[in-house]
């Protein structure tokens, strides 16, 4: 069982690291997440770029991914960055608008990151499991993301 209070605690304290930049807290956080919860195989910071309408992989945990830019609308991140809504997909295979990143991938979860209610980007996690994200997921990615936004941004 994930203990996800004491995991946020832990993020948090990350998130204060002194003299670290933005991409080695994220990084260390996408490390920290992936080896402490079993379901979450990869997890991975995709960040904005209104102008261009794409979205840039800034920081990940895993295997390492073709897909470092992804445009708007495309795949289940690129939908994310339109709709500003969290989405949980239980069976990637059900889906017609997806990038595929890995073969084992089941399910995905990917909640949008927003400083002043702006979508500024997004952490986006891979699971090998079918069904593997629940509303404990959910909540728990919401609370980091705005623990990120409030620290780094
Ligand atoms: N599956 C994602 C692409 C990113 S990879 O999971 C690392 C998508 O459909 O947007």
């Amino acid at each position: 069982m994930t203990n996800y209070s004491l995991l946020l605690q832990e993020s948090k304290a990350l998130l204060l690291s002194p003299a670290s930049d933005t991409d080695s807290i994220l990084t260390k956080i996408c490390l920290l997440l992936q080896t402490t919860v079993k379901h979450y195989d990869w997890v991975g910071f995709y960040f904005a770029n209104h102008l261009e309408k794409t979205l840039h992989l800034k920081a990940y945990a895993g295997i390492p991914t073709d897909h470092t830019v992804i445009p708007f609308g495309k795949g289940i991140c690129g939908q994310v960055a339109i709709s500003n809504k969290n989405f949980v997909v239980d069976d990637v295979s059900a889906q017609d608008n997806y990038i595929a990143c890995d073969i084992h991938v089941k399910s995905e979860i990917v909640i949008p990151l927003f400083v002043k209610d702006k979508n500024i980007g997004q952490i986006d996690i891979d699971s090998n499991i079918i069904n593997a994200f629940t509303e404990q997921d959910s909540r728990f990615l919401e609370q980091l993301n705005a623990a990120i936004a409030d620290t780094l941004f």
